[in-house]
């Protein structure tokens, strides 16, 4: 028989059915709770509540476990590339040799942008922020292609969206960049790779062909393949619940955008440099840096520090501080901000206030160090996480979309407002 959990409320003992996992998750089915009780439950943040059920991304926190579609992190980072692994998180499994040709063939063929989008990155300002205009731009993507606003897709159109996104945001986040430091755009060449192809993009110029080196290349590919899914975070949980309106994919991966940007979630690798270049360019010491991160009376966090899920340690994190050291020798290249962040990493990791609030360095920890020895600009580093990340959110919403029982999301809350009363004449007030 099938385990339950029983809960008494007001005198009626009422059961739940458990839910299993295939990694052995269990949560409480709570789905007939109101109808029966009439109560609702209060999790603020969800930081107990399953929203769906998902096939792609499994977590274990605790013991610092992330798989793609059963496969470890750890694997694919040493031995995938990013659109293999983009292609498992978005299908399901690792892709034939022509599987994964045709893939490259149609983001190849994606990639380029119709020449009337170039009139949308004239009317923004040199200053705009690039996470902005990445969010406009895939919404105005999807107005050159009609049928990719349909929102039931078989396997070619996802393939299609699939290619389109992938391919439209590199190109979207290097115009952005030229944009931004008055460069002139640079069109894609279909022969290169996806990471190498998109860094082509962002520093080439006219006849000055930018190589990048293959350590490099390779550090912006791993990058892209650690941030290919992460189950139910912010930004995805943002593209379900858009998406749960059976809004079209392009405007719920913006909507995904918009939630990546804040410091809290994708901002962070950002904010991490912009710390650690303020604990630099200040002299501080790491025993102040410690200190005024444990000061309740601060607000300062340390930027990099702490996870939602991860209680241990993220295994992205322990994957990057290895490729800082790969990418930093390749380039032959010392950067002082890393210095700092190992010396900071070693003190809270024996600091009893990090220990017992299981505080470990996150992925954002060390993938700015890669992305600025890589050469990519501070204000850029966000809309990386977003191309990363954008075969999860396609994963997430075709999942979502594929799944018959799925409704539209919509939570209740608790209200704590006035009871009613009446209406007041402007004199009375
Ligand atoms: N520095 C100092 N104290 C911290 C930090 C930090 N980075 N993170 C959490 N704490 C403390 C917090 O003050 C609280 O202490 P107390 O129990 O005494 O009130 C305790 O640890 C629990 O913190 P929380 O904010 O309740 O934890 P959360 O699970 O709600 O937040 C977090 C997780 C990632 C938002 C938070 O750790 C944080 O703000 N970290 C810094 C920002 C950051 O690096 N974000 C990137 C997250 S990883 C990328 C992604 O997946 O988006």
């Amino acid at each position: 028989m099938s385990e339950t959990v029983k809960a008494t409320i007001e005198g009626k003992e009422i059961a739940f059915p458990v839910i299993v996992g295939t990694e052995n998750e269990k949560a409480i089915d709570i789905a007939k709770l109101r109808a029966e009780t009439g109560y609702i439950t209060y999790d603020d943040g969800y930081k107990n509540t399953a929203a769906c059920r998902s096939k792609i991304t499994f977590i274990d926190g605790e013991q610092g476990i992330l798989q793609y579609r059963g496969y470890p992190i750890e694997q694919l980072a040493e031995k995938s590339n990013f659109l293999e692994t983009a292609y498992l998180v978005i299908f399901g499994e690792l892709p034939t040799k022509a599987e994964l040709a045709h893939f490259r063939e149609l983001i190849a063929e994606h990639t380029p942008i119709h020449h009337n989008m170039r009139h949308h990155f004239e009317g923004f300002p040199a200053s705009a922020p690039p996470m902005a205009i990445l969010a406009a731009m895939f919404n105005a993507v999807s107005c050159y292609s009609s049928h990719l606003l349909e929102v039931d897709y078989d396997r070619e159109t996802l393939l299609e969206a699939s290619a389109k996104l992938l391919g439209k945001t590199s190109t979207i986040a290097a115009y952005t960049h030229k944009k931004a430091s008055g460069r002139p755009f640079c069109h894609s060449n279909p022969t290169l790779d996806y990471s190498a192809n998109f860094l082509h993009m962002m520093f080439s110029e006219p006849y000055k062909e930018y190589l990048g080196h293959p350590d490099v290349v390779r550090a912006l590919d791993l990058i892209l393949v650690l941030h290919a899914d992460h189950e139910q975070n912010c930004s995805t949980s943002t593209v379900r619940m858009v998406g749960s309106s059976r809004v079209n994919l392009f405007a719920s991966v913006s909507a995904g955008v918009a939630a990546l940007w804040g410091p809290l979630h994708g901002g962070a690798n950002l904010a991490v440099i912009q710390q650690l270049e303020r604990i630099h360019s200040a002299g501080m010491t790491i025993d102040q840096v410690i200190d005024k991160a444990k000061d309740k009376n601060s607000d300062f966090r340390l930027m990099g520090f702490g996870h939602r899920i991860y209680k241990n340690f993220d295994p992205r994190a322990k994957i990057l501080k290895t490729a800082c050291d790969r990418v930093l020798d390749a380039l032959k290249r010392k950067d002082p901000l890393l210095d700092i962040a190992r010396a900071i990493e070693e003190r809270a990791l024996e600091d009893s206030y990090f220990v017992d609030r299981k505080l470990y360095p996150n992925v954002d920890f060390y993938s700015g160090i890669v992305m600025r020895a890589i050469g990519i600009p501070l204000d850029m580093f966000t809309v990386m996480f977003a191309m990363g990340r954008m075969p999860g959110w396609i994963a997430n919403w075709q999942e979502m979309r594929q799944d018959p029982k799925s409704v539209i999301n919509r939570p209740r809350q608790v209200y704590e407002g006035h009871t009613k009363r009446d209406y007041l004449a402007m004199d009375k007030r």
